[in-house]
């Protein structure tokens, strides 16, 4: 199962390949970097997970699995192969080196996590546009350090036409269920990230602490979702007392300073024709993209129709429009 990690032991063969292509100034291919001598890891400061650790599993399934299949890059654990259509060999596998697998972040069903893109249900034609944008530069994050939008970019550089067709044709033919359930709150846990993600504070550490101005969202159940990627399980968002009605005030009237967003996103934000759907969508997910087509990081080929819905926009008016459009319940 496991294509990323080494099992252990030296493959005298391919060590000695290599360094007799080294010594005849051969270029090495990618693909050799990956037979790593594990006893070398303490150099690099990188645990490999252990290919037979403790098996995992979730409620649902008899199945169980390691953590290094769960989170196998190039083929991470699909824990109900019945709930959706057979994936695309490169939305289940992706192709090495440059294509991860999309159903490592998105999951099987494009649920996604806060830290990547919900992309279950969007119309095909603008998923397609997306990856282009992405490839053309047209679509990045404000940012910087936001690392994984420089990962999907890659991803999207790496792949075929064909390939963004099968991945957009097969993510497109899912619809959107409801995932996020957002709690309007004074305080919230206090929470570390892990790879964009929050998660609570354990033991001594935990504790609540003021909201500010901010959303945070975190998982149902941090086992279950952060460490198992449960694809079953979405995220809670706490976001400022006041915000839903605030954001809801904005944007179903533009309250002068924006346009509705039902013109385009359809009469229930679910989408409509080749706009996407933003109903019950991560809000974080949502701020950023606002904030993206605000600052011009985000400027592809249909990306001039956002441009009057956010020019006026505050930064507190996008964060309470998010948190009203996450609100807004979908049916099942
Ligand atoms: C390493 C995690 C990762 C993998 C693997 C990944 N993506 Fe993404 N994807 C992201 C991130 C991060 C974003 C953008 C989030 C942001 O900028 O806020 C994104 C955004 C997207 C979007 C835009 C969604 C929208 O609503 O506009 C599409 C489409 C997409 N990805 C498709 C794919 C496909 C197809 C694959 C597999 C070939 C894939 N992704 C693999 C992390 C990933
Ligand atoms: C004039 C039409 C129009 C209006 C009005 C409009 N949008 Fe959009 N929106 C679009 C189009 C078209 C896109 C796709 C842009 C692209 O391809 O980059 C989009 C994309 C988005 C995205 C990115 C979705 C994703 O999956 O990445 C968000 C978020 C968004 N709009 C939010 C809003 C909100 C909130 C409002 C109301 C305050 C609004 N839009 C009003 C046309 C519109």
């Amino acid at each position: 199962m496991t294509k990323t990690e080494p099992d252990g032991g030296i493959d005298m063969g391919i060590t000695k390949q290599l360094s007799l292509a080294l010594a005849c100034g051969l270029a090495i291919g990618a693909a050799h970097a990956q037979q790593i001598d594990v006893d070398t890891d303490w150099a690099y400061a990188v645990r490999s997970q252990p290919a037979d650790g403790p098996e995992h599993s979730l409620p649902g399934t008899n199945e169980s699995y390691t953590r290094a299949e769960i989170s196998d890059i190039y083929g991470p654990v699909d824990w109900f192969p019945d709930s959706h259509p057979t994936m695309p060999d490169i939305v289940a596998n992706g192709r090495f080196p440059k294509v991860w697998a999309c159903a490592l972040c998105h999951y099987p069903n494009g649920k996604g996590r806060p830290e990547n893109a919900p992309i279950q249900g969007l119309p095909k034609e603008y998923f397609m546009q997306q990856l282009y944008d992405f490839r053309e530069g047209r679509r990045a994050s404000a940012q910087q350090r936001k690392f994984n939008t420089n990962t999907m970019i890659t991803i999207a550089l790496g792949m075929t036409d064909e390939e963004i067709e099968q991945a957009a044709e097969y993510y497109s033919s899912m619809p959107w269920t409801p995932w996020i359930r957002v709690v309007e709150t004074e305080e919230v846990p206090k929470s570390r990230t892990i790879l964009g993600m929050y998660v609570p504070l354990e033991g001594d550490a935990a504790g609540m602490e003021p909201i500010g101005n901010r959303i945070i969202e975190m998982p149902e159940d941090v086992e279950r979702v952060e460490e198992l990627r449960d694809p079953r399980l979405g995220f809670v968002a706490y976001v400022p007392v006041g915000s839903v009605a605030k954001g809801e005030e904005l944007a179903t009237t533009g309250g002068g300073k924006t346009v509705q967003c039902n013109v385009c996103h359809g009469q229930d934000l679910m989408g409509l024709g080749l706009v996407p759907g933003i109903a019950d969508r991560s809000p974080s997910y949502i701020m950023r993209q606002l904030y993206d087509f605000q600052t011009g990081a985000r400027n592809g080929a249909a990306g001039a129709l956002m441009q009057p819905v956010v020019t006026n926009l505050t930064v507190e008016d996008m964060l309470n429009i998010s948190a009203y459009v996450a609100s807004l319940s979908v049916p099942e």
